[in-house]
């Protein structure tokens, strides 16, 4: 095992000595209280990572006005009433060792001033931000003046909550200063011209003069900054690198280098995994030609390994990590105990921001569901350690025996097949990253005291001799399609078939199906399957009956899958009726009444797991438990993605 001495060797920013290179990005998970200062939420979410070994937490935005919110539960540093807010939280921190930066921003254009105050959102011009689909107008220098002031207050409050230093939202050309940053939004022709770099970066280096002034020269100070902005006519390469050692000699102490610029679906901010690992690095390790501070690299920066060898190799000095620390707050330790199997790591699946807009409840994690509600779920034992017997070896069933066992209880997993991961086996075929959360799973059941029997099918008789206290029935759905005229002929492939299918694709096989595909459900499972088909070569073609695609997957998530279509050249049509199967393909009816033929050698008809209620019915009676001692959970209680599935099985181990 690596021993990763350089991400674990100390460095200083500024004043501010770290232990080792590991910085958490900052994340407005949205947990706050009305008045914009830290929940009791917050400060278990943030003890439990700073646990995990970091060396700088990277808190999330904390605007500096009091007009002007960032999201709706997000965080504030414009009241001095909010100092003691902060300070309990910073206390939590500072008890593991751990130090801890706010990032300090004024929302500008991106602010929900016209939802909280009914009032416009300002910034350097007049622009419509996507994000909350509002224009904000042009501001006056006397505004500017206001805001540095403002600026400079936010950061005096953050040291006197006893913050370690701030980091100045000045990337991604949004907010206030990446706005004024930005050709792409900075349209003046006073000082803060949009047309001349002085212009562009004055009101940066005015907050950080003033800010100076307020704070002295050893309170530190990272500019977090986009290194380019990936869109044609926005800031290159070659203007941070001319920005950069000005910036220093007016205070700056790090950079924390991003990349892109913010767009309704912050693509380019919460990237997909159609970013590489790693994607900002080269942008970083070209701004540290430029200047003498450390420079953090932010980005997919995932694998502690990867994480090491940047360091090392002198590509950046320190490494942040957002997502990766949601799904595994535990990862510093690991990585530097060598524990790097023990690792859950992030799956790029777009949860953490699609749980925000689909249950309203601030940031979660799909992988690991007690991110955000550590509170809920604390790490202890059961009172009572139980007999848990897990039916079932898919994510539900290897997640309800990890929790159960990491809550003491005495588990046996039973698996009627010789290999744990059901249908996951097969999810993980089509998007590749869920092999992580796989193994993960399977790793944990094998080192965790649990007793896994393999090729057994739960009876009566076994029940019985294994006494259990509770029983966790977690045997998945039943594969089920819809029935469509022509079905049954030989070219037409459903249920079973299509697991098959993946199975021998995922296993190097010929696919053995035609070179044309259609696929009919374009649901997430769906669209999965015509990306892996048309990877391997096939033309495909999706037909979705309903009028939405990707379904359940959130607004991000689909938007991904949304150009991987376009990218793989994969058609798709919805809300269009399946009037039969030919031998031709598939024979649609669109609204207007009229009838087309989407041509298809193979035609396969997804369909998704429903409760087999036999199966499920036959264990329930087996287990001969009272009714509140048997749980069913994941697809054997209703149709789920693995976040259901995992989600309940946590839930569930905590009510055993
Ligand atoms: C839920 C969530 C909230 C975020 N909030 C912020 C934020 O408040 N400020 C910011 O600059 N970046 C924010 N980011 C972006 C992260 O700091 C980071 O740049 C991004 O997640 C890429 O890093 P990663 O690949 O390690 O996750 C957020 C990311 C996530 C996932």
């Amino acid at each position: 095992m690596p021993k990763l001495n350089a991400l674990f060797s100390p460095l200083k920013i500024g004043s501010m000595e770290l232990p080792n290179r590991i910085v958490m990005a900052p994340m407005t998970v949205d947990y706050g209280m009305p008045d914009e200062t830290p929940s009791d939420r917050h400060l278990a979410y943030y003890a439990e990572r700073a646990a995990g070994g970091m060396g700088l937490i990277g808190l999330e935005v904390c605007s500096v006005d009091a007009d002007h919110r960032y999201q709706q539960h997000s965080l504030g540093l414009h009241s001095d009433s909010q100092i003691a807010g902060h300070k309990k939280l910073v206390d939590v921190i500072h008890a593991q060792g751990v130090k801890v930066q706010p990032q300090i921003s004024h929302p500008g254009p991106e602010s929900l001033a016209p939802f909280f105050k009914q009032i416009q959102p300002m910034g350097p011009s007049v622009i419509r931000t996507e994000t909350t689909k509002q224009v904000c107008r042009e501001m006056t220098l006397e505004e500017i003046e206001t805001v540095i002031e403002l600026y400079g207050e936010g950061v005096r409050r953050a040291r006197e909550a006893g913050y370690d230093g701030v980091e100045l939202h000045a990337a991604h050309n949004y907010m206030m200063l990446g706005s004024f940053l930005s050709p792409l939004r900075n349209f003046r022709t006073d000082d803060y011209a949009g047309g001349r770099f002085e212009g562009r970066a004055k009101l940066l280096l005015d907050v950080l003069a003033r800010i100076r002034q307020k704070v002295g020269d050893d309170f530190p100070i990272t500019v977090r900054i986009s290194g380019f902005e990936r869109e044609s006519g926005g800031r290159e390469i070659n203007d941070t690198q001319r920005l950069a050692p000005l910036l220093v000699e007016a205070g700056v102490d790090c950079f924390h280098v991003t990349g892109g610029v913010g767009d309704a679906n912050i693509t380019q901010i919460i990237t997909g995994p159609e970013f590489g690992a790693g994607y900002n690095i080269a942008a970083a390790t070209a701004i540290k030609q430029a200047v003498d501070v450390p420079v953090l690299v932010v980005g997919q920066n995932m694998d502690p390994i990867e994480a090491d060898a940047i360091v090392a190799e002198g590509r950046a000095d320190l490494v942040a990590m957002g997502r990766a620390l949601l799904a595994d707050p535990q990862l510093p330790n690991k990585a530097r105990e060598g524990r790097l199997r023990e690792i859950n790591r992030c799956t790029l699946c777009q949860g953490c921001v699609d749980i925000m807009t689909t249950e309203f409840n601030g940031a979660g994690c799909w992988v690991n569901p007690r991110a955000g509600k550590e509170g809920e779920f604390p790490l202890a034992a059961a009172e009572v350690s139980k007999q848990v017997v897990v039916v079932g070896g898919g994510p539900a069933g290897l997640a309800s025996a990890m929790y159960a066992a990491e809550r003491g209880h005495s588990v046996t997993l039973i698996e009627k097949d010789e290999n744990l991961g059901g249908a996951f086996r097969l999810a993980s075929t089509l998007f590749s990253r869920n092999q992580y959360f796989l193994d993960y799973l399977i790793n944990r059941v094998g080192d965790l005291p649990i007793e896994v029997r393999l090729g057994t099918e739960a009876n009566e008789t076994l029940l019985k001799e294994l006494e259990a206290d509770s029983m966790v029935i977690a045997v998945g759905g039943r594969f089920s399609s819809p029935a469509i005229d022509g079905d049954q002929a030989d070219h037409v492939l459903r249920g079973q078939a299509v697991l098959e299918l993946v199975k021998r694709g995922g296993q190097g096989a010929d696919l053995a199906i035609g070179q044309t595909v259609a696929i009919i459900g374009a649901n997430l499972i769906g669209i999965e399957l015509a990306e892996w088909l048309a990877r391997r070569g096939k033309r495909v073609h999706l037909i979705e009956p309903s009028g939405r695609m990707a379904m359940p997957a959130g607004k991000k998530r689909r938007s991904d899958h949304c150009k991987n279509l376009d990218r793989l050249g994969i058609p798709i049509n919805t809300g269009v009726a399946v009037a039969r199967i030919s031998a031709e393909g598939v024979v649609l009816v669109q609204a207007s009444g009229r009838e087309s033929c989407v041509p298809a050698e193979t035609v396969i008809i997804v369909g998704f797991p429903e409760i087999d209620s036999k199966v499920v019915d036959g264990l329930v009676a087996s287990a001969q438990l009272p009714a509140e001692r048997v749980h069913v959970l994941g697809d054997a209680g209703g149709f789920g993605l693995s976040k259901k599935a995992v989600q309940e099985a946590m839930e569930i181990a905590y009510s055993i």
